[in-house]
């Protein structure tokens, strides 16, 4: 058991603070978010995450989990330092760092005893070598410190299954004690015969960006599939089946949507294009990805102007606003530029999301018409759009929407619906390729 505290109390510091309170550590989420913090301390989750508020509410009431605004205090209280502050993108494409440098400092001014720092935040290769730097000029006595690496992997939506019954763990670290120290604070998953990857720091920085970049190339890949399958005739579904019985390439990831968004995907495919590009090696595969995901979200809009070529004054439903379901997650979700083009061409849009709509509001369109159910969004309207495949729309009842809207026509953005009865009751459909079947 290690005494640990989580800086950064977002998507991924309240899972993993959390999880590592499950894991029997008595752990300390901090965050300069005051109110949060505040909310947090009422037993309030402030975002949405399955199995989230009852992980956190177990460990609190075995006193595991606590939750202060007093970062400083949280450091100087506690061997282990988790940092899972925020890394968004920054103007070049590059990973933003101000706040992991801003940690680093502080936690060098309350080195107050031996610590280990351990970035969970997305980080470029090279930044632990950094963090070591920052702590090593502004630490003001002799203690020591490491420096570890230990990157996320956790799913929005699934978040406490993965952070607590991982596919794999990766440490990166330089030095026996630190290695020691991880393998109390995950005791557990080691117990529990987890696979655990040990390796150096710059390789575990890596590995994190080779994982989101090679997914990402995997989904623009079959989105690209999906485009030329429409133009061919063809059914993305058979092909993508097809492909995915092969072992060498699993069925994972392989289904043709609006393009990834999410607060991972885009940013970190960037950040390591950019990395790769300052270290003078070339990325085409990478970059190649990041642009046919712009392409994507265009594509949709293609598919609706194909299918209704004039969109001034319509009523188009929008279903799925989350850039995937199961959270309330916005960030570079496709449906702000999907919503936005349909805008520019003069449609009249109206929104629906079970969790995400205040954030998408919030975030991006103050003035979007939101309604409270699928059947209030698509009274009337002349165009449904899908854009997140939340179960509710999954099972969407098509005799319903087509007796519900002015004109029957639909377009698909996650293939959820079937193209059988979307044919049999007569609406004009497209979707990311199966339309021509
Ligand atoms: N969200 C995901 O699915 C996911 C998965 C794996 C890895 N990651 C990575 O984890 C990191 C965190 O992502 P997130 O989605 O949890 O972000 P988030 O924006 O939800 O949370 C970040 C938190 O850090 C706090 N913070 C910022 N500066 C701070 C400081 N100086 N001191 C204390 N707290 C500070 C913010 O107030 C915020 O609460 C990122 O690097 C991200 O790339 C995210």
């Amino acid at each position: 058991m290690k005494r640990i505290c989580v800086i950064g109390t977002g998507y991924v510091g309240l899972v993993s603070g959390a999880g590592l309170a499950d894991f029997g550590n008595e752990v300390i989420c901090s965050d300069i978010d005051a109110e949060k913090i505040q909310q947090l301390q009422q037993g309030v989750i402030p975002i949405y995450e399955p199995g989230l508020k009852e992980l956190v509410d177990r460990n609190v009431k075995a006193k595991r989990l606590k939750f202060t605004a007093d970062v400083p205090e949280a450091i100087r209280n506690s061997e282990v330092i988790f940092t899972a502050v925020g890394t968004p993108m920054g103007q070049d494409g590059e990973a933003d760092l101000t706040a992991v440098e801003a940690v680093a400092k502080t936690v060098a001014q309350n080195l107050n005893s031996y610590k280990l720092i351990c970035t969970k935040s997305t980080v470029p290769v090279g930044t632990g070598e950094k963090i070591k730097r920052i702590i090593a000029t502004f630490k003001n006595n002799g203690n020591e410190f490491d420096v570890v690496s230990n990157p996320e992997f956790l799913r929005e939506g699934s978040a406490v299954g993965d952070f607590l019954i991982p596919d794999r763990v990766v440490i990166g670290v330089d030095s026996p004690r630190a290695e020691k120290v991880m393998r109390e604070v995950y005791r557990t998953l080691f117990i529990n015969e987890t696979p655990m990857v040990m390796t150096n720091i710059p390789t575990a920085e890596l590995i994190k960006y080779a994982s989101n970049a090679f997914l990402a190339v995997k989904i623009s890949f079959i989105n690209e599939m999906s485009n030329l399958a429409d133009a061919a005739c063809a059914d993305v579904h058979v092909i993508a089946k097809a492909m995915g019985l092969d072992g060498r390439i699993s069925s994972k990831f392989l289904h043709p949507g609006p393009g990834y968004g999410g607060s991972c995907f885009p940013k970190d495919t960037n950040a390591l294009a950019k990395t790769a590009n300052d270290l003078g090696i070339r990325m085409e595969v990478v970059n190649a990805a990041i642009r046919a995901n712009t392409n994507q979200r265009e594509s949709v809009l293609e598919r609706i102007r194909d299918l209704m070529p004039e969109l001034a004054g319509r009523r188009v439903a929008v279903l799925g606003l989350a850039f995937k379901p199961n959270t309330d997650d916005v960030r570079d979700t496709p449906a702000e530029e999907i919503v936005k083009g349909l805008r520019r061409m003069g449609a009249d849009v109206v929104g629906y999301d079970p969790i995400a709509a205040e954030n998408f509001k919030k975030y991006y369109d103050p003035e979007l018409e939101i309604k409270e159910s699928v059947w209030d969004a698509v009274e009337d309207a002349d165009l449904t759009v899908i854009l997140t495949e939340w179960n509710e729309l999954r099972g969407l009842d098509l005799p319903l929407l087509k007796e519900k809207m002015r004109q029957p026509f639909v377009v698909d953005g996650r293939n959820i619906l079937s193209v059988e009865e979307l044919k049999a009751l007569g609406f004009s459909y497209r979707n990311m390729g199966r339309s021509k079947i």
